[in-house]
């Protein structure tokens, strides 16, 4: 009586990206990403010191983790393509064992009835491009769109979903803004002169997509991370409103509406943080509208109206504008230290439905890093009872969403087999199997069997 039945074709699956999970770092004529030089260049400011290089071997297993992937149930799975792998110049010759290693992985997909979704850049930005400046530098924009426009080529005939960037505020975040990520800088300009060139160049590639006249759909994934406000006041509310516009509309209304949302460019004229534009650029912006968002959801963001005096000559954040807010009785995934707010992920597609024309959307990640997991191991097999907890209080939000009429087309975990967690490592694990780092050997845990019969049933 109580089923939850979701629509006819849902997606159920899981997302990973190619530097997570196919190690092989350096082989076959892979070259370094920005992951693979600071590894070298600093090991200790990852945990454990555990680098890129071997991150869980599907560069090696792929055909026995699809085989996993049918075997719980998969009818779709997202990677990524490592653009340093392809193109390792990041420009001109393509290398061949990448082509081969692609295509292997997205015919054995097919072949399982398992839809690929293909994305094409996860943070991992080629050396070679970010030593003449990564996304600062339009050149890396340009060919950005040249090696998609190749991706498009080689693969797009059989791959039926494209996006062209996954959560593209992060490496804006992490590497320009807070400094936790390469090339650890500190500095707004420059992130926003980052985030306005991968806009571009998600354009340029959208563009590409449609000259080539496919019969496939292109997208992007958003982390959309609502911000709720402390209390009704309006300084609270303006605070909510902001942080908004930073962090969520930032790319969500260029790739939705074709256009930055007004309010957000006069903050930043207003503060001397817009990046340089050039003629023709908005009519470019304009034409990145996507046919489908991936929405990632995790955690929601608390904000309260600033409580001190900024002081106008230190350098510009977007903490002028809100300070945290830590709601009492909140709910924690305390090994990565956020809030678990189910609601949050209902909030957003309601957003999408009645603010931005209820475009087709699926959950593109979603998931609970748990460190130790071995404590949870009985008979061989990880009783993880909190993930599917997890998975089913955001499902009973996305199934109502959905009853309400939004336009929510799947639901994929974040991860499929334990994966490298960029500075974390393996420090959390996300997945619906679990991977012993030692053996490289892979085992169902219990929501990997739990999530099978969801799949089977289309609901639960
Ligand atoms: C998302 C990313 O932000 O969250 C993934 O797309 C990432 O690459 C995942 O691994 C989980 O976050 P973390 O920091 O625990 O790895």
């Amino acid at each position: 009586m109580n089923f939850k039945r979701f629509p006819k074709s849902f997606w159920w699956g899981s997302a990973t990206s190619g530097p997570q999970s196919e190690g092989a770092a350096l082989k076959d004529g892979k070259s370094h990403s920005i992951w693979d030089l600071w590894f070298e260049q600093q090991a200790e400011c990852f945990h454990n010191q555990v680098g890129p290089e071997d991150t869980s071997t599907f560069y090696e297993n792929w055909k026995e983790d699809i085989a996993l992937m049918k075997q719980i149930g998969h009818n779709s799975f997202r990677t990524s393509i490592q653009w340093s792998r392809l193109i390792p110049d990041g420009v001109g010759e393509v290398n061949p064992k990448a082509v081969e290693f692609y295509n292997n992985v997205i015919n054995e997909l097919i072949a399982n009835d398992i839809e690929p979704f293909i994305n094409l850049y996860h943070f991992d930005m080629p050396v070679c491009m970010q030593e003449i400046g990564g996304w600062e530098n339009r050149k890396v924009v340009d060919a950005y769109a040249e090696y998609a426009r190749q991706c498009f080529g080689l693969f797009g005939d059989r791959v039926s979903k494209w996006f062209t960037f996954n959560e593209p505020i992060v490496p804006v975040k992490q590497g320009y803004v807070y400094a936790n990520h390469y090339p650890q800088t500190h500095d707004f300009l420059k992130a926003s002169t980052v985030a306005y060139h991968t806009m571009l160049a998600h354009s340029k590639a959208v563009i590409a997509f449609r000259e080539m006249n496919l019969s496939s759909e292109i997208g992007i994934i958003l982390n959309l991370t609502p911000a709720y406000s402390r209390s009704e006041h309006p300084a609270d509310l303006e605070a909510a409103n902001v942080v908004d516009l930073l962090f969520n509309r930032s790319f969500l209304d260029p790739v939705t509406l074709g256009h930055y949302p007004q309010e957000l460019l006069n903050l930043l004229a207003e503060h001397k943080q817009l990046p340089l534009c050039r003629d023709g650029d908005a009519q470019l912006i304009g034409q990145g509208i996507v046919d489908l968002l991936g929405v990632n959801y995790y955690e929601p963001r608390r904000v309260q109206a600033k409580q001190h005096v900024v002081n106008p000559n230190s350098s510009f954040m977007p903490e002028w504008f809100y300070d945290p807010y830590i709601k009492p009785g909140r709910k924690m995934n305390v090994h990565r230290g956020w809030e678990i707010y189910e609601k949050g992920i209902y909030d957003i597609l309601t957003n999408l439905k009645e603010n931005y024309g209820n475009i087709p959307c699926f959950i593109s990640e979603n998931g609970m890093g748990v460190e130790g997991e071995n404590q949870f191991l009985q008979d061989g097999q990880i009783q993880d009872d909190y993930r599917i907890e997890f998975i089913k209080s955001h499902l009973d939000y996305v199934h109502q969403a959905i009853e309400e009429g939004c336009h929510c087309k799947g639901y994929h975990l974040w991860t499929f087999i334990d994966c490298w967690s960029w500075i974390n490592s393996y420090k959390n694990r996300y997945g619906f199997i679990s991977l012993d780092l030692e053996t490289q050997k892979r085992t169902i845990k219990k929501s990997g069997e739990w999530i099978k019969t969801v799949s089977q049933e289309n609901g639960y």
